[in-house]
């Protein structure tokens, strides 16, 4: 298994591009099942999850072919119905072929996704909208079946605006007869994205980035092509490598009004924080202070952002606290950062952390889930001397060659291959 050795001290400094963001590829490329023949989509980052959804399309029946950030997707009657548990258990997202099967072909057996290290992740909100849809859904030996002759839209409030239900009712309504009206909806930036690409294919929806969103359903989706919008939470980890570091970086072919809650934490803090259209930019500080932090669904602060944020706030002056909302299991990567020294006393939804400026020395450390990987190469970052952060391919699910991007700004790292 790679690891990732960084030697800490060095200030970052430069510009760097995001690649596209990897929550908008995964429901877009699902969705592509929506309708037979050929997709083209850019700005498709090359990552772990990524590959594996390439290959559970390519299970239904697709082609797929990747040309650098271009990804073509060739729809055709899929031979199986099935997403196995083999492809399922490496990313729950692949759940996200439910709704476009079920909408498509009328039925579908998924593999339950099962948990992950940041928490249960129930899809009871998924399921309930296909039944409200119309669905016979039953659940036996670890696999959702879902049948239904014609999906017939109706009203589906959400307890919480999950953002892979609305993703996964959003398919499934967009080929079902009638209006179908989600209250509560997910307002993530991502959610807009799926949105604008079913409306190319033909679709109606309407009200994305609102919590109440209309799909009227149509006969017929044709294939289209879509330019992937930029990662927020990589160009909000970027941010955050060069806040943390002291130095001045540029996250360039960004939508800072994507990521505006990190940016006035950032502010908050004492840093100064320039936006144009496209690009952010962070200046350097020498002394900041700890902010306190509360995740929330969008346009909250983000819980993807939150274990960088708290790496950061290890090395500010005074108390920060941050409370993490969505998920019921995600500071995994306090114990780490106490390994490096960090001041960090965790509870179960609220972690209080004492800034203690410069004083992370580097160690072996161990991640445990896709961001909190990237909380232990930020704080490695700074640690003195070196930092190992090890089972580094939870990073690689989720960033798109970050060590290049960070050594393009100054960082010292390597990847161990093991
Ligand atoms: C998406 O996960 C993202 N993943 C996550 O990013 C992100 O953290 C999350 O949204 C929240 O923003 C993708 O887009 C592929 P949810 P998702 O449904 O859809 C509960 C990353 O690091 N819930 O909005 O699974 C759930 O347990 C990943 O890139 C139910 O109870 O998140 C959680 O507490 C991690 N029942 C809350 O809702 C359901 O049926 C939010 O989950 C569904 C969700």
């Amino acid at each position: 298994m790679d690891k990732m050795k960084i030697y800490g001290g060095k200030t970052l400094n430069g510009s760097i591009y995001v690649s596209g963001a990897k929550n908008s590829a995964l429901p877009i490329l699902f969705s592509t099942l929506l309708a037979q023949g050929k997709h083209t989509l850019h700005n498709v980052p090359r990552l772990a999850d990524i590959d594996s959804t390439f290959l559970l399309l390519k299970e239904l029946g697709c082609k797929v072919l990747r040309d650098g950030n271009t990804a073509t997707v060739e729809v055709s009657r899929p031979p199986s119905l099935e997403a196995t548990y083999d492809i399922v258990r490496k990313m729950r997202a692949s759940i996200l072929c439910l709704g476009p099967l079920l909408a498509h072909y009328g039925s579908a057996r998924v593999s339950l996704p099962g948990g992950c290290a940041i928490g249960t992740r129930p899809i009871d909100i998924h399921l309930d909208g296909m039944k409200e849809l119309g669905a016979e859904i039953t659940t036996q030996s670890g696999y959702v079946e879902a049948r239904a002759k014609k999906l017939v839209g109706g009203t589906i409030l959400f307890e919480n605006p999950s953002v892979g239900a609305t993703e996964n009712i959003m398919m499934a309504a967009s080929l079902a007869e009638g209006t179908t009206v989600i209250e509560n909806a997910a307002k993530e930036p991502e959610i807009v994205d799926l949105a604008n690409y079913i409306n190319k294919m033909g679709g109606r929806v309407e009200g994305a980035g609102s919590s109440i969103l209309t799909i009227v359903g149509v006969k017929k989706l044709t294939p289209s092509e879509h330019t992937i919008i930029p990662d927020r939470i990589e160009a909000g980890t970027l941010l955050i490598a060069g806040a943390i570091t002291g130095g001045e970086v540029t996250v360039k072919s960004c939508h800072p009004k994507d990521f505006e809650a990190l940016i006035l934490k950032l502010r908050e803090a004492g840093f100064k924080v320039t936006t144009t259209e496209d690009s952010a930019t962070v200046y350097p500080l020498k002394k900041w202070k700890g902010v306190d932090v509360t995740t929330a669904p969008h346009p909250g602060f983000p819980t993807d952002l939150q274990a960088q944020f708290m790496a950061l706030m290890t090395q500010g002056e005074g108390t920060s606290v941050v409370t993490e909302t969505i998920f019921e299991n995600r500071f995994m990567h306090v114990q780490e950062l106490v390994r490096l020294g960090a001041d960090i006393t965790p509870k179960t939804r609220v972690a209080v952390v004492r800034g203690v400026p410069g004083g992370l020395t580097g160690a072996p450390v161990m991640a445990t889930d896709l961001r909190a990987s990237a909380s232990l190469v930020l704080a490695g970052l700074v640690a003195k001397g070196e930092t190992t952060v090890g089972r580094i391919y939870h990073l690689d699910r989720g960033y798109e060659a970050l060590e290049n991007k960070l050594t393009q700004l100054g960082a010292r790292l390597e990847r161990l291959r093991e």
